[in-house]
């Protein structure tokens, strides 16, 4: 099966101001995904090989694959003008996926990034500690449907419009002085995993993060997504894509100086 596929707009609808849901049905059978990977998507047929962008996948089901999505620029302002019948040109399942926590486990999620965390949240159903932060209220995407596959919820804000007022990483800080046994798996912005990334690395708890970078193939021709990545043949770092070998690393090997945001 091949991972080149076009796809036909079966729903696209606002979610919260600025953020749509779009759900694409491909146009030959497709490799189902895993919780974590993303999808290149080309919103027109002319030739602008600038406008594919990645995407992590938000939900999967029986010939649908649905991508949660704020609009953020060109690539994105021209997805969002898709209707319904509307041909995209796709690439993926792409990258690696989460590594399945066997128990309970933290996910923090910032912003948008709960598009990425979602597909764990619902492989995992009832064992995750959710933190859930984001700028305001109209950045909580769908709660509706997130708190029925979480034990717990912890959400902030930037405005408190929602939840306590503080950086997402504070309440993970805290909550990590007694439960520092448990997994960390977070998405969201560069500074937010970084943040997330330092607290695990003080409480000593194991964390992956979902990194966000620029990508122009998503296929690991291009070098374009490379960030630094601490190994046991070099400890000093080595440059790594993002879109092959990750977009999940152990966030205790990521080098965060320029990778990303
Ligand atoms: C593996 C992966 C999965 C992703 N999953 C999702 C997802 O599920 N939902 C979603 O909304 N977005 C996701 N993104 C981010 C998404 O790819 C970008 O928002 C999109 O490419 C922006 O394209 P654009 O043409 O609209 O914006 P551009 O015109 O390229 O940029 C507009 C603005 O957005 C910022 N920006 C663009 N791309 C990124 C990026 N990768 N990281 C941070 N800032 C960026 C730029 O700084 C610029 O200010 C993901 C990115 C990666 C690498
Ligand atoms: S986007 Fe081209 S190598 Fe990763």
């Amino acid at each position: 099966m091949s991972r080149h596929f076009a796809a036909s707009v079966v729903e696209h609808h606002d979610v919260n101001a600025g953020f749509r849901l779009l759900t694409l049905s491909p146009d030959t059978p497709a490799l189902p995904p895993e919780p974590g990977q993303f999808y290149m998507l080309q919103a027109n047929t002319t030739f602008d090989p600038l406008l594919k962008r990645p995407f992590s996948f938000f939900s999967a089901a029986d010939n649908t694959i649905s991508f949660l999505y704020r609009i953020r620029g060109k690539g994105t302002r021209a997805l969002a003008a898709l209707d319904t019948g509307a041909k995209l040109s796709v690439i993926g399942p792409l990258g690696n996926a989460y590594p399945l926590p066997e128990g309970d486990y933290i996910a923090v999620a910032g912003g948008i990034g709960i598009a990425s965390l979602y597909s764990l949240l619902g492989a995992v159903p009832g064992r995750a500690l959710l933190f859930w932060g984001a700028r305001n209220r109209n950045e909580l995407l769908m709660p509706e449907r997130i708190e029925p596959l979480v034990k717990t919820v912890v959400m902030t804000t930037d405005d408190g419009s929602v939840g306590e007022q503080a950086l997402v990483s504070v309440p993970v800080k805290r909550f990590l002085a007694d439960h520092a046994h448990l997994p960390v798996y977070a998405c969201g912005s560069t500074p937010m995993m970084k943040a997330v990334a330092d607290v695990c690395a003080e409480a000593g708890a194991r964390c992956f993060v979902s990194l966000e970078t620029y990508m122009a193939c998503g296929v690991g021709a291009c070098l374009g997504c490379v960030v630094k990545i601490r190994t046991q043949e070099h400890p000093q770092g080595t440059f790594r894509s993002v879109c092959k070998d990750g977009p999940v690393f152990d966030a205790s090997a990521v080098i965060w100086e320029g990778a990303g945001e």
